[in-house]
């Protein structure tokens, strides 16, 4: 493993964000994670774990060590209709998931062309169109700090929740991801509850997996961004989780806004909806803007800072906040 100082972060960061690292290594062995961990510590750097850059926000350069994660490899374990799969944290997660399709592995579909690592899909917990990875994850691998040693993680270890995990609490910054264990199943069965997903299935066909994926992307590919050409890190707002009772005084007084009831007898918010009515959706303002066709998506035009990203962002929630007294929260991590 080489440490190089000086590395420009602004192709790697899908927000393309002009910023520049301190110091920067690639990692392709999880041996050569100890190690990085260790030449941060004797300089006193702070760190950076970086995937594919899909869900940061870079306000200014990193002044410590970028530990940029491409270990490779997918291992399937496969036990009559039992496909367990070790991947490793630099796979492309999109990638893997149309592997999967081709090889028959199911339990994916739904959650098709996210942009990013395998290694970054369980920090946030990744989902997409009523699926959560928490639904396939088995464990995770990884360098664990506190203790200086490799630990494997069970799924119920990782506290996953919506957009949540014990890598955002606990263990933030302390627990490098080397590995991701899934469970996945060689027996077809669809997940086709999400409202936009039922709605855009062909009725005169039975759904198949190739056809939710299919159907996922195509849905994905008409309200998102591509980054390579509008730079963005997907939904820049979590949808706010409010009590019972804050709900029905939310809908009393506006019954369009689209909720969802929660396990726990919360009620999860459409935050695109909240933005589009203070009418944001579609305004530009200077370098960034907020994305015609889905209004919690904030896109970079021309090569503005992350700064100037954060300070629109504010003013949206700040509206929000007026207007419905609710406070969005952002979702991308903010370095
Ligand atoms: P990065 O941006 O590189 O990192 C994100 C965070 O994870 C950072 O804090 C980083 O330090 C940490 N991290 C990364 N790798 C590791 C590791 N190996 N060990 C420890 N920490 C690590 N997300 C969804 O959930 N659902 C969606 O539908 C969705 N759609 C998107 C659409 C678009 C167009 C875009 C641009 C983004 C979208 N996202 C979505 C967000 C993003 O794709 C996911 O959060 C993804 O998992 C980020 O992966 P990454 O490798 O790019 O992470
Ligand atoms: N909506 C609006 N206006 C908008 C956007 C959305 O009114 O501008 C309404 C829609 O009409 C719909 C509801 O909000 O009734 C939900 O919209 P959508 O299906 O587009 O999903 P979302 O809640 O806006 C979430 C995730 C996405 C994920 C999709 C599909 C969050 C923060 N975002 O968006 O994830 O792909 O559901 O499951 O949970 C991401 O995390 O980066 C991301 C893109």
């Amino acid at each position: 493993m080489k440490i190089v100082s000086g590395a420009d972060l602004q192709p790697l960061n899908t927000l393309s964000v002009p910023a520049s690292a301190a110091y920067y290594c690639r990692i392709h062995n999880a041996a050569d994670v100890p190690a990085a961990i260790a030449y941060s510590e004797q300089r006193g750097l702070p760190r950076l774990v970086l995937g594919g850059g899909s869900n940061i926000v870079l306000s200014d350069d990193f002044e410590g060590l970028v530990m940029h994660l491409l270990i490779a490899g997918i291992e399937p374990d496969i036990d009559g209709r039992a496909v367990r799969l070790r991947v490793g944290a630099g796979e492309n997660w999109d990638a893997l998931v149309r592997h999967c399709l081709t090889q028959g592995w199911y339990g994916l579909e739904n959650l098709i062309a996210i942009p990013g690592h395998v290694g970054a899909a369980p920090i946030q917990n990744i989902g997409a169109y009523g699926v959560e990875l928490s639904s396939v994850l088995d464990s995770v691998e990884g360098w664990h700090l506190p203790s200086g040693e490799f630990r494997r993680l069970s799924r119920d270890d990782c506290q996953l929740a919506y957009r949540d995990s014990i890598f955002k609490h606990a263990l933030r910054d302390a627990f490098v991801i080397t590995h991701v264990n899934l469970r996945l199943s060689s027996e077809p069965r669809v997940n086709t509850g999400y409202q936009a997903l039922a709605a855009a299935l062909p009725a005169d066909r039975d759904p198949t997996p190739q056809l939710v994926a299919d159907t996922v992307d195509a849905v994905r590919a008409s309200k998102l961004p591509d980054p390579a050409q509008k730079p963005n890190v997907g939904s820049f707002f979590k949808n706010p989780i409010v009590s019972a009772a804050r709900y029905e005084a939310l809908r009393a007084k506006h019954p369009a806004l689209p909720a969802w009831p929660m396990a726990d007898g919360r009620t999860k918010l459409a935050a695109g909806w909240l933005v589009e009515q203070t009418g944001w959706k579609g305004k530009r303002r200077g370098a960034v803007g907020v994305h015609e066709r889905q209004s919690l998506v904030l896109v970079n035009y021309q090569q503005a800072s992350g700064g100037e990203v954060l300070a629109l962002a504010e003013d949206i929630r700040r509206d929000v906040l007026k207007q419905f007294g609710v406070a969005l929260e952002i979702e991308p991590r903010v370095y």
